[in-house]
Formats: structure tokens, sequence, C-alpha cells
């Protein structure tokens, strides 16, 4: 979920619809704004996307502040009822909430025996306990401030006072949220800066377990105790006209074909005068200090963590493991004496990953985060950052944000096989400049891609892409990518295990996307295609050149072998849009998903 709050001197129906137009990124379940003006609080609030509220909202009411919210379900069924924001019984307090409230029920049992709530969610729990408080005769801020003191859980909140309109009581813990400082005649809150660059770029960090009390002219900060802190703003580096699709149909095309850009750039950073590759020197030393390396991530980005798990071990020689964040807790493995832990993830705010960083740094362990989000949770709470510097991705499907973590990870695997006297066999800033100009070279082939999504996708309800070696890792990134935006069943097998079950699903005409890229098993994996053939899937064999053989469907540019994920799976990535988009899935919004979970 997301949310914003505007408290100023214009109008601030818009200025919220815009903020969370850039948010539905975290969800599109549901969407509510509430406006305060002279008349009191007014609510509007929809089932779907921004563009529903749209409609919704009474464009005569016009309120200088506001707070608003997009959905992500999780308590309640996506519905008006449950949509926020949400109000207290007495009417008089209205909240939005990004984050899950664990221990409702025992609120709800302890302090609500009388009240009767109105929705099912987690959120009402908490305006209704401040409305109690309030009504027993503590001050609002006191009745803020014992109510967070009884929330467990995370929460970012946005809260109204229908009898001071002066304010937004905003309040935080372990989601992300910042405030964003005005001109002096207003400020705002958001989940995150792109919302609101709209109107600032100057934003305060807040940290977990603050209050904030938001006034037009003032911000003033509150640990739990009530103490004041005071922390400097920083401004927020985002090009606006990042975050636009210019002529792009959608923003997932767009995002993939900054790949090769992405590409350059990322090689451009981490570049020193003399051309060297370069990481900063404590993570460099970290990584070389550890014993053993613990990925651990969540969709995507966990894919990518499999393939950086190759580039570490072959050429660092570092023995690495790669978890799911939401298993990691647990099915902990046991621990190395000298771990390093690595979290991936593109927004930096995902909050399986972020449960395990407090874990492991509750165990004394150290962590690097690599990410597309400066001053990201992640990257905030890990002892380190690298960043992929892929710029906002915003197509809930990520493309360039994982071959952008294949680069960094391929970085940090090359200085640290340095770091221990181990040179790469291959200039890796020569060769991932090739891998850029290959991609540019498949995002020219978009005509091609096309007509195999339309030959393989148009109407089939499964797929399987199979792959050995590094191939089937990529064979699971393509299989997400289609089932993600396309919702065709499709999953992705290591070549050999197929047989072992699976290929009892094979019927006439299944498509099966078979990748050869290495040469050592580019042999079997040819013998695992005519297995399938024999029992009548449709084969469509995506094969690096130099391996390729007469029925192969697409013939990728040559990369270096090692390499090759980051040019493998553009096609699958443009032949996932095009499936997509020939049966009319909303591309850049697939339903159910959010890009950023920020829920565990
Ligand atoms: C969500 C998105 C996925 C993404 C995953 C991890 O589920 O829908 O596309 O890969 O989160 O996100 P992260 O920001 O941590 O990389």
């Amino acid at each position: 979920c997301g949310i914003v709050g505007y408290i100023g001197q214009k109008d601030s129906k818009e200025i919220l619809l815009k903020g969370l137009e850039k948010l539905e990124y975290r969800g599109y379940d549901s969407a509510g704004i509430a406006t305060m003006n002279q008349d009191g609080v007014h609510i509007f609030k929809e089932k779907g996307r921004i563009a529903e509220l749209r409609k919704s909202v009474d464009e005569k009411v016009e309120a200088s502040t506001g707070i608003g919210h997009t959905r992500w379900a999780t308590h309640g069924v996506p519905s008006q009822l449950n949509a926020h924001p949400h109000q207290s019984t007495t009417s008089r307090f209205t909240i939005v909430h990004n984050g899950v409230i664990e221990n409702y029920a025992i609120l709800k049992r302890e302090y609500l025996q009388n009240v009767e709530l109105k929705s099912d969610t987690d959120t009402e729990i908490i305006v209704q306990v401040i409305d109690k408080f309030v009504n027993e005769g503590l001050e609002v801020e006191e009745a803020f401030r014992q109510t967070l003191s009884i929330l467990k859980g995370s929460y970012a909140i946005a809260l109204l006072d229908e009898q001071n309109p002066n304010m937004i009581y905003v309040a935080k813990n372990k989601s992300p949220l910042l405030v964003g400082l005005g001109d002096g005649s207003f400020n705002v809150v958001a989940s995150d800066a792109m919302a609101m660059l709209q109107v600032t770029d100057q934003y305060v960090e807040i940290m977990d377990k603050e209050m904030v009390f938001v006034e037009r002219e003032t911000v003033t900060i509150k640990d739990l105790q009530g103490n004041v802190i005071e922390r400097a703003p920083y401004k927020a580096e985002i090009d606006s006209s990042d975050i636009e699709k210019g002529t792009y149909p959608h923003y997932m095309l767009k995002e993939i074909d900054e790949q090769p850009l992405v590409t350059r750039r990322i090689i451009d950073k981490y570049r020193n005068d003399a051309d060297e590759i370069t990481v900063d020197s404590e993570i460099v030393a970290a990584v070389n200090a550890a014993d053993r390396i613990y990925i651990v991530a969540a969709g995507t980005s966990y894919h990518a963590g499999l393939i950086g798990k190759q580039f570490i071990e072959n050429w660092a020689k570092i023995p690495v493991e790669v978890h799911i964040a939401s298993e990691f807790s647990y099915n902990m493995p046991l621990l190395s004496p000298n771990p390093l832990f690595i979290f991936i993830s593109q927004s930096g705010e995902t909050a399986d990953s972020r449960a395990v960083l407090v874990q492991i740094k509750e165990l004394g362990h150290k962590a690097l985060t690599i990410t597309n989000v400066q001053g990201s949770t992640l990257s905030r709470e890990a002892d380190y950052t690298m960043l992929l510097h892929a710029g906002p991705e915003i197509a809930v499907a990520s493309t360039k944000a994982y071959t952008a973590q294949l680069a960094v990870l391929s970085i940090l695997a090359a200085v640290a096989a340095e770091g221990k006297g181990r040179s790469l066999e291959f200039d890796l800033t020569k060769e991932l400049g090739i891998v850029a100009n290959a991609m540019e070279v498949l995002c020219d082939q978009k005509e091609e891609m096309e007509e195999i999504a339309k030959e393989y996708f148009a109407t089939t309800r499964n797929a399987f892409f199979i792959g050995r070696s590094v191939d089937y890792y990529v064979g699971l990134e393509g299989a997400l990518k289609l089932k993600e935006i396309s919702y065709i069943q499709a999953e992705g097998f290591a070549g050999g295990e197929l047989k072992h079950g699976t290929i009892a699903l094979i019927e006439n005409g299944t498509p099966i996307i078979a990748l050869s890229t290495q040469e050592h098993v580019n042999l079997s994996i040819r013998g695992n295609v005519k297995e399938v053939v024999a029992r009548g899937a449709n084969p469509c064999i995506i094969s690096m050149k130099g391996l390729e053989e007469e029925d192969d469907r697409f013939i990728l540019p040559s990369v270096h072998e090692q390499l090759s994920p980051l040019v493998a799976v553009v096609p699958l990535q443009l032949i996932s849009y095009y499936a997509a988009l020939h049966r009319d899935c909303d591309v850049d919004k697939p339903r159910n998903l959010a890009k950023s979970v920020t829920v565990e």
C-alpha cells in the first residue's frame, strides 16, 4: 500500500490523486482520499484503481488538507468498505495506513468491546482506539502516542482530526514514510519521494517509532517518549522525466529498452579514472573477510541472486547460499563463523527481506544491500549499499532492475576475485560493454518477439521454460515474467528434471521455451527438447550464436558465456510483454500484484 498527505493553501484533491497515481505500484486493489475543510472531512473511496477513484471525487469539494491511500489487500477483501481512509465511529478521526497491525485482534478485545466496527481491516482498530482514548479525556497528541505504543506490527500512518484542520498526525514503524517540505506554505507526506516530486524535492526521513506533526508551515518530529528530534532534509535525486512513460505505450517496454543504457551507466559508475572496475573498499574487505555469503531476496531479485551465486563462486571461490526471504526466518540455515549477508532488492522495501535483515543484525552479522533506491529501508539499515543506477522502475514486472542486479553482482564478484588474488581471465568492463550492445540489437528485434509471442502464446494455458546451468535460472525468470503479466501458467525447470514428473503435463502443442547459451550443456538440453517433442510439445529454442542449429527459433548475439543471462533474458521479457498485450492484459499493473510488497 502507499499513502500521501498534503496540508497547505491549495486545493488538495489533485495533488493527492497525482501522488497516489505515482504510488499505484505499491498496490491497486482500492484507493481513497479524505479531505478536510471548514465543513468537515469528505471521504471518497473506490474499489480498483486511482482512475476509478478520480471518477467518484466530487470536484466541488475544495479543501487544503487531505490524506490518501492506495491499497494492496491484506486483511479484508478488496472492496469499497475495506478501502482506506477509515473513520472512527464518532467520525472525528480519519486514517490511512500502510502495514499490518499484528495484534489487532487483541486490541479489539481489550479496548473496543463495545464498538461496532465498520470494516474488516486491522487499520480501523487504530483510529477507533485513538478516538476512545480522546473520549476518555486524553489530548489528541497523547492519545496518538499511547495508541502507537500499544501497536505491534508495521505502519505508516496519516491521521486527520476533524476538530483541528491545521494538522496531519503522522507516524511510522517498519513501513516506509517521508515528509516533504514545501516552500513555507505547505508540507506533504508520502510513502516515497516519487509521489510528491510534483510539489517538492526536499524530504525528511522518518525513523521507526517516530511521530510527526505536520502543519502548513512547520514539521515537528518526536520520538514515542515525546522528545523533539531535529533532522535535516535531503534533496531527492530523481529526475521527474524518469518517471514518465514518454512516447512508450507501457512502462515495461520503456524499461526493457533502457537496459543497454543502464548497463553502460553501471560500467561507468563502478569504474575509476584508470578505467578499472572499483567498488567501495569497505565492501570489498567485507566480502573478502566472509567465509560464506548468504544472498537473501524475493521474486525476480531472488532469481538474480541465483546467478550472482555463480559469479561469486566461479570467480572469487567464496561459497554462496541463496535464500528466499520469506522462508529464511524459520528455515534459517546453520550459519558459518564469518557470514556476510547480501540483500538484493529493487525497491529496498520488501518486508520479507527486511525481516531477515533485522534478524541477522540482532545476531551481529554484517549486511550489504544491492538496491535501486538510495535511502530505502534496506539500504539505510544495512552496513553497506551498492546501487543499481537503473533509474525508477515503475512497471510491476521487473526487467531493467534484474539485468542491473546481474551487472552489479558481476562487478562485485570480479572485485572479490581480485581481492582473493584471482584475476578474471577476461576484461569484465569490455564484456559488459558487449552485453550492452547485444541488448540493443535484441531491443531492435521487437517484431520478431511479437511473432514468437503470437505463435506460441496466443491461446495456450500453460508453458514451460527449460535450461541447464545458468540457463535454468534465466528460465525461472522468463517463466515468472510470463505468468506475472499474461496469466499463462508458466514454469521454469532444470532441463534434466522435467522428465522426473512434470513431463506428464506435456500435451500436443504445449509450448516449451528451451535456452541454450552454455556450450558444456548444449547437447544435453537439446536432448531434453527431443524428449518433449516426442510427446507433442511445440519447442521454441533460443540459442546463443555459435551454438545454433537449424531449427532454432531465435539466435542471441554472442556475448561472454558467463554473462549470457543478461542477454538471454531480454527476448523472454519482450515475448512476455507481447503475449500479455495480445491477451489484453494490463501489462504494467497485473492483477493481484504489487511492485513493492511492504507486508510480510
Ligand atoms: C514483488 C514484485 C516482484 C519483485 C519482488 C521483490 O513481489 O511484484 O516483481 O521481484 O516484489 O521486490 P524487490 O523490490 O525486493 O526486488
